[in-house]
């Protein structure tokens, strides 16, 4: 049935009814507010500029929404306003430096994923401090950030402070090239483990910085991080500045007695053509992504014809909205907090309970003939739930599960923005391309093919992607061996574990398309929030693992 489009908004487009618009409204008013309070003034850009405006290298041009106006110029829907608040101070007169600007307004970005947390038009209030590039006016975002999140109602929060020049330091010192050093940055922001390592092994590095960009993803905590790796000595003096202006920018806060809301994460290396030096997010528990985010962009108003030293944040309001909604805005003692496992049903959650079982986990009762779903050991605070594979990175992404135990194939698939913490090693096999011996050396160059898999997302990544091939991906649920058997498609992207489906229907591998393997995932949230009990379940599992 096609949906009728004069009574439905577009995906990702919502009405906001009168109660969600008075609780809209009065985060606006509540940070407005704060940000009046310090002495930012409010400017309004307009809602869409020229394309050009916008970085290509902040929101991917796919993700924007863009026309033409009637002379065939390119338009786009602002993907943030921060871009046009930059144009504006370097372009328009706004009296002396430095400028404190406040905004507030919709954004708009063209994404495939929707929820309450990731609309394609979304709310944000924000500041910018244009024209100073002390540590204090860093701090000074930060201080504000801290005082609306608090009159907005929410009190247990925390902001987490990275530094991008202490990856670019190590970057230069390992002469990395712009790809390596971008493809190396983008893992570590991930936390995946297993693809940092897979990079390392190829790179003609020193083992001392191999094992820095190693450790960075666990740079995270508290300050003592930052002061002990200021005593790391391999750290170029980039690297040593971007430890010290965290350090400048820590002790203000601190001294303003604002400490408690500050977490480091030198493992968070977002785009680096944007972010020029310090970097923050701020997390609640409720919303699996960053309620605020910002930094510092020294070289943004230059693109607009003037430079000036630039910090700033914004705050999401949706996403605000959601953790005040849902009434978890006080976390209290984490210790005595549940942490909730996701397992995929099947073999991998025979295998992952027998570790966990190992590792002393009350496990009795999963292991019984039950058709229960939860599962709790009263004793280590630990719950566990039975969900289908493909639904494990949905609960961790969103936080309803803090860990999962899942296999590649279905993390690829989902695209879900979770970490990767562990290999686990069991569940090992591959994805490839198969079909009939037939079309062995017949696939490359061939746009007019037919390809059938239940991984339509990896199938279109791996041809089109990888191979420059635009081919037609027919998605199917299971038995996708029949595919080429009954003419629906030449070949299948599937799972090959053994090979005996192949083998007993007369079909074979024709290329690899990667490696799988079970993998432990963790909520970005969660693994800031429970830090220590998380790492220390992933060091008992590595043990348990390797004594296997
Ligand atoms: C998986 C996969 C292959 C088969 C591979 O299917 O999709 O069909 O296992 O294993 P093998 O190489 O050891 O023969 P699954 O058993 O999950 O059933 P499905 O095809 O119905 O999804």
């Amino acid at each position: 049935m096609t949906e009728s489009r004069n009574t439905h908004t577009p995906a990702g487009l919502t009405d906001m009814l009168v109660d969600e618009c008075e609780a809209k409204f009065k985060i606006e008013t509540a940070a407005k507010e704060v940000f009046a309070h310090h002495g930012y003034h409010m400017v309004q850009p307009p809602t869409f500029e020229y394309y050009d405006v916008y970085d290509a290298a902040v929101t991917k041009a796919e993700n924007m929404f863009k026309f033409f106006d009637n002379n065939g110029r390119m338009l786009a829907l602002r993907p943030d306003l921060t871009t046009s608040v930059a144009r504006i101070a370097a372009t328009k007169p706004l009296g002396e430096l430095p400028y404190r600007i406040a905004y507030s307004g919709s954004a708009f970005r063209n994404d495939e994923a929707f929820s309450n947390a990731r609309q394609r038009e979304f709310s944000q209030v924000g500041i910018e401090l244009i024209g100073d590039g002390s540590a204090a006016a860093d701090a000074e975002v930060i201080e504000i950030s801290i005082e609306a999140l608090l009159k907005f109602g929410i009190t247990d929060f925390q902001i987490d402070m990275g530094q991008v020049d202490y990856f670019k330091g190590l970057s230069e010192l390992a002469g990395l090239d712009t790809e390596q050093s971008d493809t190396l940055r983008a893992k570590i922001n991930d936390k995946d483990f297993v693809a940092i390592n897979a990079i390392l092994e190829r790179l003609n590095i020193s083992e001392s910085l191999k094992a820095a960009f190693c450790e960075m993803p666990k740079l995270f905590g508290d300050i003592d991080i930052v002061e002990k790796e200021l005593k790391n000595d391999i750290l170029s003096n980039k690297s040593r500045a971007a430890l010290e202006n965290l350090m400048q920018v820590y002790e203000i806060l601190k001294d303003k007695g604002l400490e408690k809301y500050i977490a480091i994460d030198l493992g968070m290396v977002p785009n680096l053509d944007y972010y020029t030096g310090i970097i923050i997010k701020g997390f609640a528990k409720g919303v699996a992504f960053p309620i605020c985010s910002g930094g510092r962009y020294d070289n943004l108003t230059a693109k607009f014809g003037r430079e000036l030293p630039a910090t700033g944040v914004a705050m999401g309001i949706e996403r605000v909205m959601t953790v005040l909604s849902d009434g978890v805005c006080t976390q209290g003692d984490t210790a005595s907090q549940y942490i909730t496992v996701a397992l995929a049903k099947g073999r991998l959650a025979e295998l992952s309970i027998e570790i966990f079982e190992r590792l002393g986990f009350d496990v009795s009762e999963m292991k019984s003939k039950t058709r229960k779903l939860i599962f709790t050991d009263e004793k280590n605070k630990f719950k566990f739930i039975l969900v289908k594979a493909s639904d494990v990175p949905v609960y961790v992404e969103y936080g309803a599960a803090d860990i999962g135990v899942v296999g590649k194939d279905t993390l690829l698939e989902s695209g879900k923005d979770v970490y990767e913490l562990l290999d686990l090693g069991f569940g090992r096999c591959k994805m490839a391309v198969a079909g009939p011996a037939s079309m062995r050396g017949r696939l490359d160059g061939r746009n007019i093919m037919r390809v059938a898999s239940k991984y339509p997302h990896i199938a279109r990544d791996y041809f089109h992607r990888v191979k420059g091939q635009t081919v037609d991906i027919i998605k199917l649920n299971g038995s996708v061996e029949l595919g080429p058997l009954v003419g629906l498609s030449e070949v299948i992207v599937d799972i090959v574990e053994s090979g005996k489906t192949l083998k007993e229907n007369g079909l074979e591998v024709l290329e690899d398309v990667c490696e799988l393997s079970a993998r432990l995932i963790v909520n970005r949230v969660s693994l800031k929030i429970h830090r220590e009990r998380i790492l220390s379940l992933v060091d008992d599992v590595k043990r348990e693992l390797k004594e296997d």
